[in-house]
């Protein structure tokens, strides 16, 4: 507790006893004579104190991450007096290392930042864009049908990268340490290598066929076009030079000369439409993030082009009408999975890139907006999406992205979550860069109507044009009162947005990190018209109940998400950490001695 919030504290315990026994208070206070004018005092103390616990520090640095060499490039730079900002950087570029079946730097993502000293939060929007050639048939064949993979596989499928950019953006206006010292760990994780896990293994399995169809990424990433053995160290010399020239050169390292020439080469040889122009016209862009209440909560999260926070907020403002706690388990996930539904329908049909779209989010994230939806809730029975008409067709379903959380000692946080879309995502690799590109396009909705690769359906929102960003599900996010905080998100396709809000919800209702990470997981997202759900997220007697109540049940072979939290309870002074019981990933925090 710091001396302002002590002394308030001490205040407001003897503002109200008789004047002779107000000496504790300090000697401002004795001189006073007793009664109102005290009370008052006492108020306004209090409210600084309450400012001052808000702008307090945690004393403790804390980084939960997908991987482990992850977690530790994020403290080497805490350690060399980086700040949370920095450290994002540093886990950025390791994952993508490391975990180059989740993003990289050939991907983009979103960084959800909040600076210590002024309360100051932004979004760091590095979504990929479409190339200034793409056009909205351009997946289609002649008769006007998506051509399969098309989205998907090879250089056709990649956007413009935009984590490079933000990145630098990182380095240049929050960071406290130069570009080139936050990579040096991923640099050296790059040149060195490191050991192939079972993740990755299974990833690289799931993607085999992508991948060996493209000679240099088969080159880097495969061993003799098979999967390597766990524990074979994969090198990356050409990803290390990258990331050095990126250090060096800033924007300019990765979007212009020598870099750019042959990243613009290699995709146009390889049958993709990039331009130089295409690389040296991307740009970072900082835009606020949205927010919403929930039951004395703020929640803070992504904004478009990600469809994160906007969906989240539309959820949680459907549910306030709840007293969730207090129901059986039935009709809690019934009400749930109801505001769900209503919120992916919004999703599909309103969402884009903000820079192109005139989208009504102040209604989508009005609680009196949600009041209209939620009555159309029926307490007892499913509402059927094929209510309204949308062509359903079933899609596979595929773990993929990388979300970490960072917490520094000053109280500096960052929510990121970063992503190359499909694992390895497009499996090409332009010779001689090292970096791996995305398959964003595959975000976009490349005919209304017809579901991506997550089972998403999309509508004219979000069309593809040209240097468009395509729509997300990435969800960082912030949820906090006055006395506890938490910094949150997991990769996981369409299932992110409602993977978040069971995370959020478990904090709001008083879980530490461990349960925001371990919880079984459900999912909803309207189409298809059915409850995904880890085989044990239920008992038998709730999946009978949401059965009589007309939902369609669909067990997962596979669990799903790898989120990474940290909460901060500013009362205690605790921190905890963790990530994902699902994953390979690791929380670590550490105790700045003396400062605290
Ligand atoms: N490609 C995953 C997302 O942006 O949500």
């Amino acid at each position: 507790m710091g001396p302002l919030s002590r002394l308030a504290r001490s205040v407001a315990l003897t503002a109200g006893r008789p004047s002779g026994q107000q000496h504790a208070a300090g000697r401002t206070l004795r001189r006073r004579p007793e009664g109102r004018p005290t009370i008052l005092l006492a108020l306004i103390l209090l409210l600084f104190a309450g400012v001052a616990s808000a702008t307090e520090r945690p004393g403790v640095h804390a980084i939960a991450s997908a991987h482990p060499l992850a977690t530790a490039a994020g403290h080497e730079v805490l350690e060399r007096g980086g700040n949370a900002f920095d450290a994002a950087i540093a886990v950025t570029a390791a994952l993508g290392v490391v975990e180059p079946y989740g993003s990289g730097i050939g991907g983009g993502g979103f960084f959800l930042l909040h600076r210590a000293k002024d309360g100051f939060q932004t979004m760091l929007d590095g979504r990929e864009t479409a190339p200034g050639a793409a056009h909205r048939d351009m997946y289609l064949d002649a008769q006007g049908d998506v051509i399969p993979n098309l989205s998907v596989d090879g250089p056709l499928s990649a956007g413009i990268p935009g984590t490079p950019a933000a990145l630098v953006h990182l380095a240049e206006r929050y960071g406290a340490l130069p570009l080139a010292d936050s990579l040096a760990p991923a640099v050296r994780l790059a040149r060195d290598g490191f050991p192939v896990d079972a993740v990755y293994r299974r990833m690289a399995n799931f993607r085999l066929p992508a991948l060996n169809a493209h000679p240099e990424a088969a080159r880097v990433l495969l061993y003799n076009g098979r999967v390597p053995a766990e524990g074979t160290i994969i090198r990356q010399p050409d990803l290390a030079d990258t990331l050095e020239r990126l250090g060096r050169e800033g924007f300019e390292g990765f979007y212009g000369g020598e870099l750019a020439e042959r990243l613009v080469q290699g995709v146009r040889e390889a049958g993709g439409i990039w331009t130089l122009e295409d690389l040296a016209n991307y740009r970072v862009v900082e835009r606020e993030p949205v927010r919403g209440e929930y039951r004395g909560y703020r929640i803070t999260a992504a904004s478009p082009p990600s469809s994160g926070g906007v969906a989240l907020i539309s959820i949680l403002n459907q549910l306030s009408h709840y007293d969730l706690t207090a129901l059986d388990r039935v009709t809690r996930t019934h009400l749930m999975v109801e505001a769900m539904r209503r919120a992916y329908r919004d999703r599909a049909e309103y969402l884009g890139d903000p820079d192109f779209v005139d989208m009504p989010l102040a209604r989508l994230l009005s609680p009196d907006y949600a009041a209209g939806l939620r009555a159309t809730i029926h307490p007892e029975r499913a509402t059927p999406s094929e209510l309204l008409p949308v062509v359903l067709e079933p899609a596979p379903e595929s773990e993929q992205t990388s979300h970490f959380s960072v917490l520094d000692a000053e109280g500096n946080r960052v929510a990121a979550t970063i992503t190359i879309n499909y694992p390895f995502g497009s499996g090409f690799m332009p010779p001689g860069t090292g970096v791996l590109l995305n398959d964003e396009m595959d975000d976009f909705s490349a005919k209304p109507g017809v579901p991506n690769v997550y089972g998403l359906v999309g509508a004219e929102a979000n069309a593809i044009a040209p240097n468009k960003r395509m729509l997300s599900s990435m969800t960082p996010a912030f949820v906090e009162n006055d006395a506890r905080l938490a910094i949150l998100g997991t990769p996981g396709g369409s299932r992110i947005i409602t993977m978040v809000l069971l995370g959020a919800m478990e904090f709001m209702e008083g879980g530490e990190a461990q349960a925001i990470v371990s919880l079984p997981r459900f999912h909803h997202q309207y189409l298809p018209d059915e409850i995904q759900f880890e085989v044990d997220a239920f008992d038998a007697a709730t999946l009978q109940g949401l059965q009589s109540r007309g939902h369609s049940l669909a067990p997962q072979a596979r669990r799903f998400g790898n989120m990474q939290a940290i909460v901060w309870d500013r009362r205690s002074g605790d921190v905890s950490a963790a990530s994902d019981p699902r994953g390979i990933g690791e929380a670590r925090k550490r105790e700045i001695n003396g400062q605290d």
